[in-house]
């Protein structure tokens, strides 16, 4: 098969390499099939190897600003990223490829990732690290995890490990899916559809977005949910930066309503040096590094893909192919 991979220049660590791809070969059972590979991180790469490519595997940024090109042999994009929200409305891609998502892989790293914003939290570091940067001895005594409430909105990957690393610690764990159905997760005492989430969040101590930004998720967090969260809640991002006010964030931790905050996503990243974001309190601002282990990120990558491919060659249905009117 004729397949491009196109890396993204301005993150060459996760660069996919040609060792990278011979070893996933190898463990796919695909080293001998004579696949005729491509890589490029440059335009002209990607327009001298599209024309002929029938899978072709990249990041968000390199899909939306290279298509639409003609394609005619390609029957399969693979993202290198589990969100799509980049390339929705899907317009540019050529209708008759399935776009593949890297949904699956980032579970562990994102697991503990939430988990150690919650402690944060919990332990208001925030608030103790700003004391300690003016140099102030202000003792702050605080519960542990056990026995408190935590909302999870989205339930897949990401959300899943939250979830079950937040009832490793004793955690009462209400998750908030679309469906309301969480197919393998088995840590929340509570599992509801979205049209329900009001009910769940004057409730939650802790709240952690972990969904897909989709038509229905775009500002789904907003003033007047996050105002009805109890007194002192911390709030949790590692989904999209657009499915929650970040302004009436702000506001509220500025009021003291809000505890705290952990955000790794922004509805403009990088968020610019003069944002309101960098200096509200009782917010940590990580820059979208929740999730991706470098040292397993492509190996991993690598292994959906050639999974998606065998299903392709059977004609079985394609694993995590994104659903255009949802949106992931
Ligand atoms: N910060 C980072 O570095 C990073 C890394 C990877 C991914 N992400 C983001 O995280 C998102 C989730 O990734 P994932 O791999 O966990 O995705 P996933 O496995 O596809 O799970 C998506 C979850 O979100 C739920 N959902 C969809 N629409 C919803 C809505 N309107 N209200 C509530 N829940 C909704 C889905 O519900 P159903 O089960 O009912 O469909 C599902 O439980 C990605 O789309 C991406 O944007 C961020």
């Amino acid at each position: 098969m004729r397949i491009h991979i196109q890396n993204a220049p301005e993150d060459p660590l996760f660069a996919i390499t040609p060792r990278q791809w011979e070893e996933a070969a190898r463990r796919a059972g695909e080293g001998e099939a004579g696949h005729d590979l491509s890589i490029g991180d440059r335009a002209e790469e990607f327009a001298a190897a599209i024309a002929a490519a029938e899978a072709v595997i990249a990041p968000p940024g390199a899909l939306s600003s290279l298509f639409p090109v003609a394609a005619p042999r390609l029957r399969l994009i693979f993202c290198t990223t589990a969100g799509v929200d980049g390339l929705a409305p899907f317009s540019r891609l050529p209708p008759a490829a399935v776009l593949v998502c890297n949904r699956g892989i980032h579970g562990a790293k994102a697991g503990e990732f939430a988990i150690m914003a919650i402690l944060m939290l919990a332990a208001q570091m925030p608030t103790l690290i700003a004391a300690q940067s003016c140099g102030r001895w202000e003792p702050r005594y605080t519960q542990t995890l056990a026995g408190r409430r935590l909302c999870v909105v989205g339930l897949g990957t990401l959300g899943g490990a939250a979830a079950a690393r937040a009832a490793a610690f004793g955690m009462e764990v209400t998750g908030v899916s679309r469906s309301g159905t969480s197919p393998g997760i088995t840590a929340c005492r509570a599992v509801i559809p979205a049209d329900d989430l009001d009910a769940a969040l004057p409730e939650a101590e802790f709240l952690l977005l972990a969904c897909p930004l989709t038509p229905l998720t775009r500002r789904m967090i907003d003033r007047r949910r996050l105002a009805s969260l109890p007194q002192g809640a911390g709030v949790v991002n590692i989904g999209r930066g657009a499915v929650l006010d970040e302004d009436a964030l702000a506001d509220l931790l500025a009021a003291g309503h809000l505890g705290g905050a952990v955000l790794d996503v922004f509805d403009h990243e990088p968020l610019p040096p003069d944002h309101r974001l960098w200096r509200t309190p009782n917010l940590v601002v990580t820059p979208h590094i929740s999730a991706d282990d470098p040292t397993t990120y492509n190996p991993r990558t690598l292994d959906r893909f050639f999974a998606g491919l065998a299903a392709l060659r059977r004609g079985d249905p394609v694993p995590n192919a994104v659903d255009f009117v949802r949106g992931y």
